[in-house]
């Protein structure tokens, strides 16, 4: 790891990581690496140590440096989706046998792939209120061998104590894996927290702009590091040079980002709260949110995401998300532009009929940075 990982602040480390100047011409920013292979000085004579783009690429290096240091992890490995990274890791974590205990709050995606394919290999999953201490402890087995949070949870904002779920898993024997897309490392550090492995959609915030789709895994231990360095080779499924690049552009902006999203949802959830066409509002930051404690523990603001029920059911749900202007309807979130959806028609529609199945009522927003004002005032003409 370079020295750069040393760096103390967060900020610092966000944009210096991974990032030293170009060798040959000094540019300052990372190129591009678009190549595939590189050649060698004689049989086995590799320059810089890479040999062919799957197995290395000096774009994903640095950004893969970059995660390690902003995750406080020994290693970073970057996928061509979030899916991909997680697909990666329970291939390296289990074996026929094995089993997992999953939220009863998670991105869809995720559940599809624990329901669809990962079952299909004879591993089977219990499904728990993450947020519930008690319920994980009494969901492990002596078969467990992953315990996987997502905090805050997509949609529902679902708070995990992630320091009391490490030492349930680290009793277990089991490795604690937490999707921290929502937060971003930024707001929240699972690995000082006693994770395992981090999770990453890459896609959201930590590109940042809605244009590039990747995923990364964080390991705390350098061994289980070795091993999805491995994984992630002979399975294939990396991040291209170019969606590397912008990811790490992205990461170098992060913190401001995040504090602005997390600024602009607050003033959001506020709103939103004394609306008499919305019944309930989820967001971490507001104090009667169940997990608004623990949220204030382990999390430096609380992001920027929040969803909302309406009145009126599905229909009235599905028309503010219709109705809405400077709001785009659209899936994935994390980008500087807002982002409106309903998550039982749209990314959760894969959960219907499931323990994760979300409400009909609900509206899911990730508030962008734009001014605060314009965004109140597109969503009290959606509310009508
Ligand atoms: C929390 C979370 N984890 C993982 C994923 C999957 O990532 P990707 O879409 O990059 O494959 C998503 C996608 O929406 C997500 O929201």
């Amino acid at each position: 790891m370079s020295d750069q990982h040393s760096f103390h602040s967060f900020e610092t480390r966000a944009i210096h990581a991974g990032n030293t100047a170009d060798p040959l011409t000094g540019a300052v920013v990372p190129p591009i690496y678009q190549v595939s292979t590189y050649k060698q000085d004689g049989v086995g004579g590799l320059r810089g140590g890479y040999e062919y783009s799957r197995s290395a690429n000096p774009t994903r290096t640095a950004l893969e440096e970059n995660l390690a240091a902003i995750e406080g992890g020994r290693r970073g490995l970057a996928f061509a989706s979030g899916l991909a990274a997680e697909d990666c890791l329970l291939r390296t974590l289990l074996r026929p046998g094995d089993h997992v205990v999953i939220p009863n709050d998670a991105y869809g995606g995720t559940f599809r792939l624990f329901a669809k394919v990962v079952e299909r290999w004879g591993v089977d999953f219990s499904v728990a209120d993450t947020s519930d201490p008690a319920a994980v402890r009494s969901s492990v087995t002596d078969r467990t061998k992953v315990i996987w949070v997502e905090t805050p949870s997509n949609p529902l904002l679902g708070i995990t104590d992630i320091a009391a779920v490490a030492d349930i898993a680290r009793t277990a024997g089991a490795k604690l894996v937490v999707d921290n897309t929502f937060a971003s490392p930024y707001l929240q550090q699972p690995i000082a927290l006693g994770a395992d492995v981090v999770v990453h959609s890459l896609t959201k915030y930590m590109g940042g702009h809605s244009d590039v789709v990747g995923g990364g895994l964080i390991a705390a231990d350098a061994e289980l590091g070795e091993e999805l360095a491995y994984h992630q080779n002979a399975m294939g499924a990396v991040a291209g040079p170019f969606d590397a690049w912008l990811v790490l552009r992205g990461i170098k902006t992060l913190p401001v980002r995040m504090d602005r999203h997390s600024e602009n949802a607050t003033r959001v959830a506020e709103m939103l709260t004394s609306h008499p066409k919305v019944t309930q509002v989820l967001y971490p930051g507001l104090p009667e949110h169940p997990g608004h404690e623990i949220a204030a523990k382990q999390m430096r603001a609380f992001g920027g995401m929040v969803s909302f029920r309406v009145q009126g059911g599905e229909q009235a749900a599905v028309e503010v998300c219709n109705r809405a202007k400077l709001f785009t309807l659209g899936e994935s979130l994390g980008g500087v532009e807002s982002l409106i959806e309903h998550p039982g028609r749209m990314t959760h529609a894969s959960v219907v009929g499931s323990a994760l199945e979300v409400p009909a009522d609900l509206v899911r927003l990730s508030v962008g940075i734009e001014a605060a004002d314009d965004l109140l005032a597109d969503l009290q003409q959606a509310l009508g």
